[in-house]
């Protein structure tokens, strides 16, 4: 008998406002065709003014929550992927707990940028196999609007806001790659490469900061850490790309998206594609990814999923899981 954890529910929120790259164009020295061209994004939503970052996980959560038919006290855990907390502390988790008033159980942030949620779900694997939680929720949630300088154009077309959560629920499974739930996963970081990707502000600096990034450099690491870390999660799990329904990757650059599934040896109707609607929404991109998969029809009860992510650190990973 395997402890697996199993996906039971999922939801997203987006805020309201949707940018177009039209609008994007009369701030910015750019043009829509360099956007779609370079990185496949059509538009992206932004957080209105108050519309915190643990606002809009509330409401991912609330979502998620439903569609497993729970309710906030019958979560143990709160696991929530951000490089956008509301404040520096405490946690936007814990301000997750006190929006839904879950009076029990704990809640806890996990920064690993645009790879937080890869980093998250495993984490929440590790309590539920472990016995110390039975449901947990995870959530990747992000207001990246906040840290662009809208004088880098280089990236402030890039990214946007949203929130997407999952429940996962502790069931027992027979061991095999047959089960539904969590399977395999395969975490990396190497803060070697710390400069490409990173926030100039912090508690060194008494200020936010704006994020800088070495595009070009990142791209490069990208396709190859990718397409590497999925086939060796698939591996860990006993299975290999021919296995794979849906590939749910990332949401930063549909080139990186293209080269890295190619790699995989996988078409691109494998693939769960949001970057043209969403943006880059760094933690948030694959939860939201999971959440309109499944409402658009792609995601059915049992198919094969591979997540996989990288961002600042850098730090990059992957998770296999049976829907
Ligand atoms: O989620 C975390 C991980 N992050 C990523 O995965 C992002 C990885 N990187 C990328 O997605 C791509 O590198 C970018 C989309 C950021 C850039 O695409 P690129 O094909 O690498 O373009 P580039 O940076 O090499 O720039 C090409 C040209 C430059 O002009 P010159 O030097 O060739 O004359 C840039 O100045 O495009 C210019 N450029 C722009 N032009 C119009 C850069 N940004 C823009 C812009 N509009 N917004």
């Amino acid at each position: 008998m395997t402890m697996r954890a199993v996906v039971i529910g999922v939801g997203h929120y987006l805020p309201a406002r949707v940018v177009s790259n039209a609008e994007i164009e009369t701030f910015v020295d750019t043009t829509d065709a360099w956007i779609r061209t370079r990185s496949g994004i059509e538009r992206r939503h932004f957080a209105a003014e108050g519309e915190t970052t643990s606002l809009m996980a509330s409401h991912a959560a609330r979502a998620a929550l439903a569609d497993a038919g729970l309710l906030p006290d019958d979560i143990d855990a709160i696991i929530l992927a951000t490089s956008t907390a509301d404040l520096t502390f405490p946690s936007a988790a814990t301000m997750v707990q006190g929006e839904l008033g879950m009076t029990r159980g704990f809640a806890f942030d996990v920064q690993a940028v645009c790879a937080g949620f890869v980093f998250a779900l495993t984490t929440a694997n590790a309590l539920i196999v472990s016995g110390q939680a039975r449901r947990v929720l995870v959530i990747g949630a992000e207001a990246f609007s906040r840290l662009m300088d809208w004088t880098d154009r280089a990236t402030c077309v890039l990214f946007g806001d949203g929130a997407g959560a999952l429940v996962l629920e502790a069931q027992t499974g027979t061991g095999t790659s047959a089960d539904r739930g969590i399977l395999a996963s395969d975490l990396h970081s190497d803060g070697r490469f710390r400069d490409l990707l990173y926030v100039d502000g912090g508690t060194s600096t008494g200020s936010t900061g704006k994020l800088r990034m070495l595009g070009k450099e990142v791209f490069r690491h990208a396709v190859e850490k990718l397409a590497q870390t999925a086939l060796a999660s698939l591996d860990k799990a006993g299975l290999t790309s021919a296995d794979v329904d849906w590939i749910v990757p990332h949401q930063a650059n549909i080139r990186i998206i293209e080269g890295t599934v190619k790699k995989m040896q996988l078409p691109m109707d494998h693939v769960v594609v949001t970057v043209q609607d969403h943006g880059n929404t760094s933690a948030a991109s694959i939860p939201l990814a999971l959440s309109v998969g499944k409402a658009r029809g792609q995601i059915k009860p049992g198919d094969l999923l591979v997540t996989e992510a990288i961002g600042g650190g850098l730090a990059w990973g992957s998770v296999v899981l049976r829907w």
